[in-house]
């Protein structure tokens, strides 16, 4: 842990009561000035710190602001979150900033977070709206075991880790919609985007970007997204806390990415089916403008959705925008 970070723990500690600066330079083995500078840093990354002269320092409120120190303090991973968390204010897609690290190497588990985004990107060359304090948009460096013909597998699994992460921290009824929405009373609250790189007949990488609606307000969904998008505190009325939100994912993630690694698909697919709620239904499925409707028979171990329509005859979806 940086100098920094001793400081910030210290503080936290004191759970808002005073921290002597002559304590804190003794404590930690640093000079008055560098307690001080560091202090400084803090307050530019949004804690905000009282000082007092006779009394030293007071943390009062923690940034608004998704931080890495937040997301690691109680985070229960090993591996994610546990390597570089790549913080920007803005930058135009978190997948792109990842995949820059991963092609320099950075290691499975690394994390990139963006407060905005200028062209964040969805499935289908779609924008994914990303306002300032609004949401997650975030990236995770993977680089699983598997062939390119099961890398979709990813994308899956990554839908019921974050269906279980908003289990977790919410009382609203959560559904996954296939391919890999999640859902609640029919509105999108998150999307993935999977991107995939390959090296012969192996992955290389995985680039799972997660976009997740949180603290948005209804008039920030105003227009084309009024009817289809939703975030956590129009559904709840509530504010919700971005770094632990952050660090329930990544506990959630990780754990159904050790189940996958561990005791192969099954599990997974599993899970998804119960958590989306979609086998039997009537469907109808929009493929590049063609609209097929049918009952939902399964999702193949590979996510592709089988349907049966009226005459009894099965259908195969690779992609396509459902509709219950
Ligand atoms: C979709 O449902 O269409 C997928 C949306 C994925 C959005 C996230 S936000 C973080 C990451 N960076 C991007 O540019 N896109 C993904």
């Amino acid at each position: 842990m940086s100098t920094k970070e001793n400081i910030l723990k210290k503080l936290k500690e004191k759970q808002g009561e005073w921290a002597s600066g002559e304590q804190l330079s003794r404590e930690l083995g640093v000079s008055r000035a560098a307690v001080s500078k560091h202090m400084g840093t803090l307050r530019k990354e949004g804690y905000e710190i009282k000082s007092s002269s006779g009394k030293g320092y007071r943390l009062s409120c923690l940034p608004d602001r998704i931080h890495p120190f937040e997301i690691r303090h109680g985070l229960n991973t090993t591996v994610f979150g546990q390597q570089e968390i790549a913080c920007f204010k803005q930058t135009d897609s978190t997948n792109i900033r990842a995949r820059e690290l991963a092609v320099n190497g950075a290691p499975e588990g690394t994390i990139v977070i963006a407060e905005s985004q200028t062209a964040g990107r969805g499935r289908k060359g779609r924008h994914w709206f990303s306002p300032v304090k609004g949401g997650i948009y975030m990236s995770l460096v993977l680089r699983p075991q598997l062939s390119p013909a099961d890398a979709p597998r990813i994308t899956l699994m990554t839908a019921v880790a974050l269906a279980q992460a908003l289990i977790a921290s919410t009382d609203i009824n959560i559904k996954i919609k296939w391919p890999n929405d999640i859902l609640t009373n029919g509105k999108k609250l998150s999307g993935i985007l999977t991107e995939i790189s390959t090296e012969m007949d192996m992955v290389d990488y995985v680039i799972v970007g997660v976009g997740l609606n949180v603290n948005m307000t209804a008039d920030k969904f105003k227009g084309e997204l009024e009817d289809i998008a939703t975030s956590l505190r129009i559904e709840t009325g509530m504010e919700f806390d971005r770094s632990t939100l952050v660090r329930t994912v990544l506990e959630k993630f990780e754990q159904t990415y050790d189940l996958f690694n561990t005791q192969g698909f099954a599990p997974i697919i599993d899970r998804w089916k119960t958590l989306s709620g979609i086998i039997g239904k009537i469907i109808t499925i929009d493929v590049l403008g063609k609209i097929h409707k049918g009952r939902v028979i399964d999702v193949d171990n590979s996510g592709i959705l089988i349907t049966e329509d009226e005459n009894g005859k099965q259908h195969r979806f690779y992609s396509g925008d459902v509709t219950l």
